[in-house]
């Protein structure tokens, strides 16, 4: 069986997908391969704004949710409830997040602490609300963590941070789910060409080059399909990956505040 007829095969076997930040980027390139896949789910997006060109339908519904707000995560799910079909497997994947650049706190204290709700609560808090549900009807729980997860990243000691909690709660998370019939996917991206270094407080995009969403999705979707507990797109991410995590940490933090610094990212930070 070809990849693509593998995802495709694996979206359709779901009769409710719930992604939160379908808006853009990674999260954007998901909703459009699920379209793709001719899946006759219902299909639901959580996030401050509507992705753009989709209107909402029988199968798409749009949810207006800022995810730093415990409590609106706590009435979407409410809205979720009275919405998505009553049987059928479920696919959750969390994908919204956003990073921030700089010494701690850069790029302020208030950005760092609704990064921690929105890449850490928000996704912990949703997949509680839902786990009972997902537990009964069977289905997976994808989390888009990162490459930075892998290691303690100095300049963005708190996005890394986030992202090394997911990828070890989602990994944990799997071996406890799997009698349940939910399997929990790590999504480790390396640098992807999304809207990504303006909402972490650059100008626009750093020259860190990286993937286009659709190839990350792609390889993504496929470890999704295969029940993989954690991905790492790209070859070059893999190899970076896996020779960082086997460093000492204060040796890996060392390493990576040079090469950080040695990258200039100053220069795009915006005044
Ligand atoms: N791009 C990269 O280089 C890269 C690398 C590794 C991991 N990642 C991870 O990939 C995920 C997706 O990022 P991306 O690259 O696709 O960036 P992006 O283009 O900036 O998209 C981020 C998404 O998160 C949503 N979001 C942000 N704050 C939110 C809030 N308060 N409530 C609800 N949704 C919120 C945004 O929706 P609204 O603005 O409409 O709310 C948007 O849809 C993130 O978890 C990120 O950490 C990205």
């Amino acid at each position: 069986m070809s990849k693509n007829d593998t995802i495709d095969d694996f979206l359709r076997s779901f009769s409710c997908v719930i992604i939160t930040g379908a808006s853009s980027g990674i999260g954007r390139a998901i909703l459009s391969r699920i379209y793709n896949s001719g899946t006759a789910a219902a299909v639901f997006n959580l996030s401050r704004t509507p992705p753009e060109g989709v209107p909402n339908t029988c199968k798409f519904t749009h949810l207006t949710c800022d995810l730093s707000q415990p409590s609106q995560v706590e009435d979407v799910v409410g809205e979720l409830r009275k919405l998505m079909p009553a049987e059928g497997r479920i696919l959750l994947v969390n994908n919204s997040g956003f990073g921030g650049y700089g010494e701690f706190p850069a790029p302020g204290l208030d950005h760092t602490l609704k990064m921690v709700d929105v890449n850490v609560r928000a996704p912990v808090q949703l997949t509680g609300l839902l786990w009972d549900e997902l537990k009964r009807r069977g289905g997976q729980v994808a989390t888009v963590a990162s490459l930075a997860g892998y290691q303690p990243t100095p300049l963005m000691t708190t996005y890394a941070a986030t992202k090394a909690f997911m990828l070890h709660w989602s990994i944990a998370l799997d071996a406890e789910a799997k009698p349940y019939g939910v399997r929990c996917v790590a999504i480790c991206p390396g640098p992807v060409s999304t809207n990504f270094s303006k909402a972490a407080g650059f100008s626009g995009p750093t020259g860190l080059g990286g993937q286009t969403a659709e190839d990350c999705v792609d390889e993504s979707l496929h470890a999704m399909a295969k029940s993989r507990p954690q991905v790492i797109p790209g070859w070059k991410n893999r190899l970076l990956g896996m020779f960082s995590a086997r460093l000492p940490k204060p040796w890996a933090a060392a390493i990576g505040l040079r090469m950080i610094r040695r990258l200039r990212l100053d220069r795009f930070v915006q005044r």
